[in-house]
């Protein structure tokens, strides 16, 4: 039989980062065969489908054009292995909800696991990639499962961290800042990172792929998380000194931004940030930090999550405050329920903790999205009087307020003046993201709150 494809490639985990990397890998690398598995049938079913189970921009047309010529999607994770030749892991690391770290150290068990299946359904040698989001040393972890087998094989494991982000995966993926490939500084770990190299090197500019020993590659990606996470920490901590000065944050961040050294990126005050990524990094880094004796540096890094927290409760007691004190039995409707725009993902959302806070208060939440109704019906299962409505005006109509919680553009060009004339008065807004005229809201007869700025309001009186 002749060879069809010069490399096999297996991806586990048809997540937000496996999906999106493979199908770009597949669509640049068209003699290389990739197939991403995954133990979630109903996951893969829809990556073989028109719906694909993840929103993100341009990744419908990446799939169109490699599915079913280099890029397949199968449950049948024992033989593909078997056949593989390069292996990326990206199976789910959540933050570990029991025992010793709780709370902070990453939940290793789906790797492990996954490991321990790789070495069952292999007869031959084979590269391992560290896709997933993991503490500094697992590799070497890693290697030891691996390498422990009584079959005599040899596994070398890469850290090949993720930067993309979600909404512009795609983007990312075709055009990165940069590749990071880790390896153990062995031979044949050099080999490896080799092979891995050659792979990106068929779009990507070979200065942009950056290689280093894998721990440097693991801390390399906590410590970006943790920097971007810190930007948007330390631009809300201002972004509450402005509300109580005639400061505007944006303004600030504006003239922030343009110092060349600082970079305008990343400081947008908001009612906090989200994501799979941010506080399950952060954590990490604190718990590793804690873990090497360095008590000073974990709580420097938690301080950034505890500024998160701390803007989100703001930002829901300032919107309990401002509708006098008491949001029970009153309607408002929650523009936008993704942790950012162009996403339906909904982990670790600020919206989540704004939708319960109000719950508890026994407000009467409806909630709207163009892309993450399902999941923050999933979300928000266990909570009573939350209604979804995919149509921002039927959602706001009869509120009393509405807050938008994510930055879609849709929200920007919306027509405030009919929701205005539907709303119980007075009514609020409450801009959590600060993309909206807020001067023209405040014409049109809204009280207008915002992150960062005095709000604008049309009586003296109003609480605040
Ligand atoms: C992040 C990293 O950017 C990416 O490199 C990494 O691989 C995964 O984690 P992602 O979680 O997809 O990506 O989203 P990102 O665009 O970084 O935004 C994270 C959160 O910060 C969002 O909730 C976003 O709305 C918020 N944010 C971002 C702000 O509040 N202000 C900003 O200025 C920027
Ligand atoms: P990420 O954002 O890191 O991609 P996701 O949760 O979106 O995370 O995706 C991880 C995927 O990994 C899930 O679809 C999950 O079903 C899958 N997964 C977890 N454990 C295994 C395993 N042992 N074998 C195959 N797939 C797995």
């Amino acid at each position: 039989m002749t060879k069809q494809f010069e490399t096999n490639i297996l991806c586990i985990g048809a997540g937000y980062v496996g999906g999106p990397t493979m199908a770009v890998i597949a669509q640049k690398c068209p003699k290389v065969k990739v197939c991403v598995v995954d133990i979630n049938k109903t996951r893969i079913d829809a990556w073989n489908s028109e719906n694909l189970p993840i929103y993100e921009p341009g990744l419908d047309e990446v799939v169109k054009e490699a599915r079913g010529r280099n890029l397949f999607f199968s449950t049948e994770i024992d033989k593909e292995i078997a056949d593989a030749e390069i292996i990326f892991v990206s199976v789910n690391t959540p933050t570990k909800q029991y025992g010793i770290g709780a709370g902070k150290a990453s939940d290793l068990q789906y790797w492990e696991k996954t490991a321990r299946s790789i070495v069952a359904a292999s007869n031959t040698n084979k590269i391992i990639v560290e896709k997933s989001t993991l503490p500094v040393r697992t590799a070497e972890a890693m290697e030891r499962v691996l390498n422990s087998n009584d079959k005599g094989l040899h596994f070398e494991v890469l850290s090949n961290p993720e930067f993309l982000a979600e909404g512009t995966a795609i983007a990312d993926l075709h055009n990165p800042d940069r590749v990071l490939i880790g390896s153990m500084e062995t031979e044949t770990g050099i080999k490896a990172r080799k092979k891995l190299f050659d792979i990106y090197a068929n779009w990507v500019p070979q200065e942009k792929i950056v290689t280093s020993n894998v721990w440097s590659a693991e801390l390399t990606k906590l410590t970006a998380n943790a920097f971007l996470a810190q930007r948007i920490s330390s631009v809300n901590a201002i972004s509450a000194l402005c509300e109580a000065t005639k400061a505007d944050v944006k303004e600030i961040s504006r003239a922030i931004g343009m110092d060349t050294r600082i970079g305008a990126k990343f400081l947008n005050a908001s009612v906090g940030f989200g994501g799979s990524c941010f506080k399950k990094d952060v954590l990490n880094l604190v718990y590793i930090a804690e873990s090497n004796g360095l008590p000073e540096v974990a709580q420097y890094w938690e301080w950034v999550i505890k500024m998160n927290e701390y803007q989100e409760t703001r930002f829901v007691e300032n919107m309990i405050k401002a509708m006098f004190n008491t949001v029970a039995n009153k309607k408002i409707a929650l523009l936008g329920f993704a942790f950012k725009k162009d996403t339906g993902d909904t982990r670790e959302t600020p919206a989540l903790f704004v939708s319960k806070k109000l719950a508890e208060e026994r407000a009467l939440i409806t909630i709207s999205d163009p892309k993450a109704l399902e999941n923050a019906k999933t979300d928000l299962k266990d909570l009573s009087g939350i209604s979804y409505e995919i149509d921002p005006y039927v959602a706001s109509r009869d509120s009393h307020a509405v807050a938008v919680l994510t930055e879609w553009d849709l929200y920007k060009t919306l027509d405030y003046e009919k929701i205005y004339k539907s709303m119980v008065k007075p009514a609020m807004i409450f801009d959590g993201r600060n993309i909206l005229d807020h001067q023209k809201l405040f014409e049109i007869g809204f009280d207008v709150y915002r992150i960062g700025k005095q709000a604008l309001l049309h009586s003296e009186t109003a609480f605040i």
